[in-house]
């Protein structure tokens, strides 16, 4: 025979048992801004600095720490003055690291048109849409892009035109970020086409395609 005690007992166990899984629901449903209880660790929490975080232990700060100057990583080494920095000795470069090929032609026309057209225009007038609603914005402070054509661009070294397209120039941005040294000379090497082409005479195109145009 049981103990009279025995069943409520049994409920009342039977009731507290649910506690715990009413208390973890409850954790789950309710948003706190205090991390949760972990009983498994795994890798979550990491005695680490990320990026943008402060440590007091340098001078600056900064947990992520600059490069020591002359840093160079593997396989950039960047020695070859033309190609880099369009210079040869201390002159600007006049032609250009490596030949022209039609395939660098139209990669520079791409580029071109995706980098330096919105402000220098298709044809590099300096007319493209930024300047042109620039223009149209007329708030004083628009220095309109040069135009690719006057005598002095037409003279302008490669080299230089390289380190415009690097360094920028007065109120125009570096571009180096977004067109690696390649693409740079690919650029020059179809502003050099435009600059040509707004020169061009019926001699410059092969006779048997002159028909069409006269
Ligand atoms: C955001 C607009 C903008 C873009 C994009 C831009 N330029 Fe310019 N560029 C200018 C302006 C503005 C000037 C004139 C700067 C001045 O005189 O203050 C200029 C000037 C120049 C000059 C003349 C520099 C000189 O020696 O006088 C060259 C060459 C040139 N840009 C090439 C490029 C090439 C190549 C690209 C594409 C990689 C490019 N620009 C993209 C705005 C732009």
């Amino acid at each position: 025979m049981l103990p009279r005690w025995f069943i409520p007992a049994g409920i009342l166990m039977a009731c507290i048992a649910l506690v715990p899984f009413a208390l973890v629901a409850r954790k789950r449903a309710v948003e706190t801004s205090r991390t949760r209880p972990q009983i498994i660790f795994d890798m979550d929490q990491e005695p680490k600095f990320k990026t943008q975080s402060p440590n007091a232990l340098f001078a600056d700060r900064r947990a992520m720490r600059p490069e020591v100057p002359g840093t160079v990583a593997r396989g950039e080494l960047r020695e070859d003055d033309h190609f880099y920095r369009g210079k040869v000795g201390d002159q600007w470069a006049v032609d250009f690291p490596a030949p022209v090929t039609r395939e660098m032609m139209n990669r520079g026309k791409e580029r071109y048109e995706i980098y330096c057209m919105p402000c220098h225009g298709y044809a590099g007038d300096g007319d493209g849409p930024v300047a042109q609603r620039a223009e149209k914005l007329a708030e004083g402070t628009w220095i309109p892009p040069t135009s690719y054509h006057s005598d002095a661009l037409r003279k302008k070294p490669v080299g230089e035109i390289f380190n415009t397209i690097t360094n920028g120039i007065r109120t125009m941005p570096s571009y180096a970020g977004q067109v690696p040294p390649a693409d740079r000379w690919a650029i020059i090497a179809y502003v050099r086409a435009l600059q040509r082409s707004r020169w061009a005479t019926i001699d410059d195109v092969p006779a048997a395609e002159r028909d069409g145009l006269r």
